[in-house]
């Protein structure tokens, strides 16, 4: 089963990501992750990455296809994977298509009040990658992933003025993969608005048929 999470930035492709690896045993490919294990290896690709995640801009076409594409030859690829983040242009979505068949998109929906909100509680563990909110999904102990104990942070995307920009950007270059996943018939609706355990269920009808 190979699956894309579309959707604007915030909106829980990551939350809900993972509980779709952990039900089919799927990999979770996030090309924001892997981006990020970049940065923080200090790697030629993290400071050239960096440039653009900390202006809310995507990163050049040709640097995230040549990176996922690497991914998606790593064995565990075999029997399926869960794309998050990618693609994110018409350009990628076309280089993906020579890769790999897709089977389904699903496209997640809510207001943009919605994830701004989420986007701005967001905190993420320094060590394990867990997602926590400050509101939604606190942790049990103040700025302390409970998982691994790890340090939770607020990544510099989350700030107020690139969270708009990252929006603008969703709306001009990502929205667009909408109507083209439509157009080839693979297309399913979620609504977001809901909890992630309500929005898991519905993915998991979706999956099911
Ligand atoms: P990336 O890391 O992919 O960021 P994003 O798509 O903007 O998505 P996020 O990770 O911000 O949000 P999400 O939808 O996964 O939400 P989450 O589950 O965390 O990309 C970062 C940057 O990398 C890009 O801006 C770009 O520069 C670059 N990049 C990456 N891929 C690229 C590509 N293909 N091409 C070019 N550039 C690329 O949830 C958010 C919060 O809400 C959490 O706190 C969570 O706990 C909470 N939450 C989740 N679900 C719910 C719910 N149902 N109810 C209440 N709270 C919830």
């Amino acid at each position: 089963m190979n699956i894309i999470l579309l959707g604007p930035p915030g909106i829980g492709k990551g939350t809900i990501a993972k509980m779709i690896s952990a039900k089919y045993r799927l990999p979770h490919i996030s090309t924001g992750d892997l981006f990020r294990e970049n940065i923080a290896k200090k790697t030629k690709l993290g400071d050239e990455a960096k440039k653009y995640m900390d202006a809310g801009k995507l990163v050049p076409d040709n640097l995230v296809i040549d990176m996922l594409a690497d991914r998606l030859e790593k064995t565990d690829c075999k029997n399926g994977f869960i794309l998050d983040g990618f693609p994110r242009t018409i350009l990628q979505a076309k280089a993906l298509d020579k890769i790999a068949k897709i089977d389904v998109v699903i496209n997640f929906e809510a207001s943009e009040k919605t994830t701004i909100k989420r986007l701005g509680g967001r905190r993420t563990c320094s060590k394990c990658g867990h997602i926590y909110h400050l509101e939604n999904m606190p942790p049990k102990k103040d700025g302390i992933c409970d998982k691994c104990g790890g340090r939770l942070y607020l990544r510099d995307d989350d700030k107020p003025e690139v969270i708009k920009q990252r929006l603008k950007t969703y709306n001009e270059l990502t929205a667009p993969l909408i109507a083209y996943y439509s157009g080839k018939g693979l297309l399913k609706e979620i609504n977001a608005e809901k909890t992630p355990k309500e929005i898991f269920e519905d993915v998991v009808g979706v999956l099911k048929q």
